[in-house]
């Protein structure tokens, strides 16, 4: 079996650190490499079952740190590098951009050049649906690779950016990329900022939950182990330059999402409160998978068969989300929502 050392940026989130779990057991032959800045959104609590494996490895490092990163790239020579490092959260971005553009573009360049100097056999970027902006509610519209890049907000307009980024070390220099477009995510390790776990753990909680506006936005809600296989086989056997939407036609309204919840707990829909609506709120994205699909890919989880195996991941690991909703990020929540 050929060995391959394989660079997953970004591993101590939580679709990266989903990813590198499944790297990790599927591939015991390979290097599985954890580049991440542990910044809020990072943690390495949930490697502890790792730290004794030996194909996994973890550098603590910032991605726009140009010396640094070129100088791992010298020392190791990766074979792959997954890139999911970023600033995620939409709310955070409308707040702060500028830090989205340091990672999300900056970031990403830096990694491009790295690869570029060694000369990688595979960059998978892993991007949105939200460059493409927002769908009407016609059930009958989807997103495709065709569909024009719009995107709406300062994250999805720096995830746009370091796509273009992408493509271009593609056209100009050879470089082999794939680019990933993926739905909303849901699953183990969210982090609670998020729809689908701040409602979770609100409501496991007793507290009000907060849905932006009437509720009536849609999004396509795509298991996170069902974006792992998509990436890997991305990863394997993706066709070099080609972008891949993977979505898992679960279209849901956020208030059937957190009503969806709410009454799995046995708790009271007295519990939802509308408050203010976020700005520019894109109102619905769907995707239309059907090219990754003619790859030998499709969603295992239903949204339903989803969403119960995560809440009742919240229930078993509480400890991992209460340290988080007890820290720091009680003041995120308290400025983000007094608005
Ligand atoms: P996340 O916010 O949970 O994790 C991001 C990780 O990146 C964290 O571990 C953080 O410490 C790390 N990081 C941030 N800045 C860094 C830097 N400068 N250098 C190194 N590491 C840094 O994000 P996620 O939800 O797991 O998303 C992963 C990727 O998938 C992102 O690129 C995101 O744009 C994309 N994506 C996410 C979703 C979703 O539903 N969560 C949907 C579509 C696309
Ligand atoms: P989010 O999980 O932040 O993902 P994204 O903005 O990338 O789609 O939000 C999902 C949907 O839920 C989005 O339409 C905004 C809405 N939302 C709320 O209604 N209340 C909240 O407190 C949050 C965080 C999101």
């Amino acid at each position: 079996m050929l060995k391959k050392k394989v660079l997953v940026t970004g591993g101590a989130g939580f679709i990266g650190g989903n990813f590198v779990q499944y790297m990790v057991d599927k591939y015991p032959h390979y290097d599985i490499f954890n580049l991440d800045l542990l910044t809020y959104a990072g943690d390495l609590m949930k490697h502890r079952d790792l730290e004794q494996k030996e194909n996994y490895h973890f550098v603590k490092a910032d991605i726009a740190d140009r010396e640094v990163i070129l100088s791992l790239f010298e020392k190791v020579q990766f074979d792959y590098v997954v890139h999911f490092a970023a600033e995620s959260h939409v709310d955070r971005s409308i707040t702060d951009p500028g830090i989205f553009v340091q990672t999300n573009v900056v970031g990403t360049q830096v990694l491009l050049e790295a690869s570029k100097q060694i000369g990688i056999s595979k960059f998978v970027h892993v991007s949105t649906d939200e460059v493409y902006g927002e769908l009407d509610f016609d059930p009958t519209t989807f997103f495709t690779e065709d569909t024009p890049i719009q995107p709406n907000s300062p994250y999805s307009a720096s995830k746009a950016a370091s796509d273009l980024l992408v493509r271009s070390y593609h056209e100009t220099y050879g470089l082999p990329i794939n680019i990933t477009r993926c739905s909303n995510n849901y699953g183990p390790y969210h982090f609670p900022e998020k729809l689908i776990p701040l409602t979770i753990s609100r409501v496991l909680n007793d507290q009000k939950v907060p849905v932006y506006g009437d509720g009536k936005n849609i999004r396509d809600w795509l298991h996170v182990l069902d974006h792992c296989i998509a990436i890997d086989l991305v990863l394997h056997e993706g066709v070099t330059g080609e972008v891949y939407n993977i979505g898992g036609h679960n279209e849901k309204t956020n208030l059937e999402v957190v009503k969806t919840i709410i009454s799995t707990l046995g708790k009271s829909e007295d519990l939802i409160e509308f408050v203010k609506d976020r700005l520019g709120h894109d109102k619905r994205y769907a995707i239309d998978p059907t090219k990754l699909e003619k790859l030998g890919w499709e969603p295992t989880y239903t949204f339903e068969t989803g969403i119960a195996q995560t809440i009742q991941w919240y229930l078993d690991n509480k400890e991992w989300w209460e340290q988080i909703i007890n820290g720091e990020y009680q003041n995120y929540f308290e400025k983000q929502y007094s608005k």
